[in-house]
């Protein structure tokens, strides 16, 4: 991406990052090329839309947190890679005040199926939830730059409304870099990489349905 001053002297993905992320290469390309996606990062996504689109992604918080928070408590690995900065319920929450858009409609389709999904994972599995974190923690770098451009068009305050897109702020290259550094510090069989592998690419998967159900708000 054009916008992305920081790829000069990036160490090479290896490990399992390298799975993750050559898994999931073609998965991103697709997301990042979606419609909603597009709309986002052109930046006149109606204010409406986008808070449908928290609202949306609330209801997948508030199961995905706990799960994430159970999943650490019974499993080191998983809290090794997982901590407080990964909740995003409360920045969703508070993102939604911002925008005054309070009355959350009901899950989406996509979105119970996803919570279905997570619940599914954290009981069958709850280290293969790796592969949840990592689709939603590499998401940050993209989203960031969307926040970018939707503070320019929906005109709100610098610290306004933006807590889930861009959860880290000036720390995102530190977050981003040492969560890539955990990951291929954890200690996984192969075999529990690759079900993390499979987890991540069936979280893109769910995360481009719930955008395809979004509907298109008119401005005019
Ligand atoms: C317009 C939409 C998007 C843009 C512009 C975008 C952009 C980017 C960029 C520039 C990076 C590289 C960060 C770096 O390592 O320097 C990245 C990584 C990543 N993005 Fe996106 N992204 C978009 C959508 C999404 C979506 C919808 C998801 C998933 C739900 C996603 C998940 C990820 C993941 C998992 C990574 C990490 C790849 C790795 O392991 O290196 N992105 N994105």
């Amino acid at each position: 991406m054009a916008d992305h001053p920081h790829h000069h002297g990036m160490p090479k993905a290896t490990g399992f990052h390298l799975k993750l992320k050559e898994g999931t290469q073609s998965l991103h390309d697709q997301a990042e090329s979606g419609n909603f996606q597009v709309r986002m990062v052109s930046g006149d996504l109606a204010r409406l839309e986008f808070g449908g689109f928290l609202g949306q992604m609330r209801h997948i918080h508030a199961v995905l947190d706990p799960a994430l928070q159970q999943a650490a408590s019974g499993d080191a690995r998983v809290a090794r890679i997982f901590d407080e900065s990964h909740l995003r319920l409360h920045r969703i929450e508070q993102d939604l005040k911002d925008l005054d858009h309070e009355e959350v409609a009901e899950p989406f389709p996509a979105t119970s199926s996803f919570t279905d999904y997570i619940a599914e994972r954290l009981e069958q599995n709850p280290t293969s939830l790796i592969g949840v974190l990592y689709v939603k923690e590499g998401a940050t770098n993209g989203n960031k730059f969307i926040a970018k451009k939707l503070r320019e068009t929906m005109g709100l305050g610098e610290d306004k409304a933006m807590g889930y897109l861009d959860p880290h702020g000036k720390d995102q290259r530190r977050c981003w870099n040492a969560f890539k550094e955990t990951l291929n510090e954890l200690d996984l069989t192969d075999a529990e990489q690759e079900e993390c592998v499979a987890v991540a690419q069936e979280t893109f998967k769910m995360v481009m349905t719930v955008s395809q159900q979004m509907p298109e708000v008119s401005t005019a």
